[in-house]
């Protein structure tokens, strides 16, 4: 893949529309969480919802990944695999992450919800997540370099006693899921990319109760903390513009 791509205002319209239709599945999927059911029931209901809307799941058969919902449970950090054993229970923390394209564009978005009765630490750990995001794109701004988003990400989290996964990365979006730059959730010596109007970013803090070292099982994709702590996710995928960001997603 070249260099970090700068969408136009009809690569924008199309990005845009994208985001509002997975902003659309994760509420209707959101809906559906309660103790009883299975993580593949919210795969291919997911999957259906998706499809629905003529879109394409853009994780099933990515690198081999087999579903179409990424569903990670308690200290699962990401990339939870479906299956039809895995039943919700009360007391859950489930992260969806979901990704689509529609027309040749993607987004890319995930949720962490509660279940049902769920400890005071979790629900925090929750609030903390989505508040880091929404911390780090205060700096993205066109003029502000990549890095000041990282910084502000991870230091909301460090500040707070929350351990933050450094072993994987937010990323660029476009026609492809993953496209340059990647953006960490961490705090940077360096100070990343200069931020230009046009970039789109997923920026998608993965917050631990523990320390932020994770693991990553047999299955080839599914990620746990290594403390086995609780894991809370939260992603958008987002506009870079002159003044305020656009979140798509949202
Ligand atoms: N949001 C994740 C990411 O940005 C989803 C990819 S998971 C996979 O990497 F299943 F598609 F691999
Ligand atoms: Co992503």
């Amino acid at each position: 893949m070249a260099g970090i791509t700068i969408k136009s205002k009809r690569e924008i319209d199309l990005m845009r529309d994208a985001g509002k239709l997975l902003r659309d599945v994760h509420l209707r999927l959101g809906e559906e969480i309660a103790p009883g059911i299975t993580t593949l029931d919210l795969d291919k209901l997911g999957e259906e919802l998706i499809r629905k809307t003529d879109s394409i799941p853009s994780f099933l058969n990515y690198e081999g990944y087999p579903a179409s919902v990424c569903v990670s449970i308690n200290d699962e950090v990401v990339h939870g695999i479906p299956t039809k054993d895995r039943i919700i229970q009360d007391g859950d923390i489930v992260s969806l992450d979901i990704g689509l394209i529609h027309n040749g564009w993607q987004s890319d978005a995930a949720r962490t919800h509660a279940v049902g009765n769920v400890s005071e630490e979790a629900l925090a750990l929750i609030k903390v997540t989505e508040e880091s995001f929404f911390e780090g794109i205060k700096f993205a701004v066109a003029g502000n370099h990549l890095h000041d988003i990282s910084n502000a990400i991870g230091n909301y989290c460090i500040d707070r006693g929350y351990g933050v996964v450094y072993d994987l990365v937010g990323h660029g979006i476009g026609r492809e899921m993953h496209e340059p730059p990647q953006v960490p959730n961490f705090p940077q010596k360096r100070r990343g990319v200069l931020l230009c109007a046009g970039m789109t970013l997923a920026i998608e803090p993965m917050i631990n109760i523990g320390r932020g070292d994770v693991k990553f099982m047999n299955d080839g994709w599914t990620c746990k903390t290594e403390d086995g702590s609780l894991s809370a996710h939260y992603e958008n995928t987002i506009l870079i513009t002159d003044g305020e960001p656009e979140i798509l997603s949202l």
